[in-house]
């Protein structure tokens, strides 16, 4: 089982970012907590992270056939990006979409998410645990 887990736009400004929102845990944190449970669960992981839209499509059509699923948090394109949603469709990898917010109890314009069309879970609001709960829902050890 190979994983690939985007993250988008100022995900690696955590730790520095709104931390009563994101948390106080840094980017790095993030990718060793990943790295850490992926390994103790026997699933190959990459991470990438990119402030660009295009990038993160481009990203996406890499993963076609290299990839068995996709963990995605496409931060600020969740609610603007078709252009990610577009590539997620066309490489067909199952997709669990992550926020480490609440999205749900935010302001109106993160109520819509692209990616939520195609992705077949949404984990929000759990912090960086929704990670782990994505990673575990695609290798069907969902708690
Ligand atoms: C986010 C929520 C988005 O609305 C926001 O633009 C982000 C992070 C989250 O992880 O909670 O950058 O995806």
């Amino acid at each position: 089982m190979k994983i690939l887990v985007i993250n988008g736009p100022n995900i690696n400004m955590l730790g520095v970012r709104e931390p009563d929102i994101y948390g106080k845990n840094t980017y790095k944190e993030l990718v060793k907590m990943i790295k850490d449970h992926c390994k103790a669960k026997g699933v190959s992981c990459e991470l990438y992270q990119s402030n660009h839209e295009g990038d993160i499509v481009t990203k996406i059509q890499k993963a076609y056939k290299k990839f068995d699923g996709i963990v995605i948090n496409p931060a600020a394109y969740t609610h603007t990006s078709v252009a990610i949603l577009d590539a997620l469709k066309a490489v067909g990898i199952r997709t669990v979409e992550v926020h480490i917010s609440d999205v749900s109890a935010r302001e109106d314009f993160r109520q819509i998410s692209y990616v939520g069309k195609y992705a077949e879970k949404t984990v929000a609001g759990l912090g960086f645990d929704g990670y782990i709960a994505a990673i575990d829902h695609l290798i069907g050890e969902d708690r």
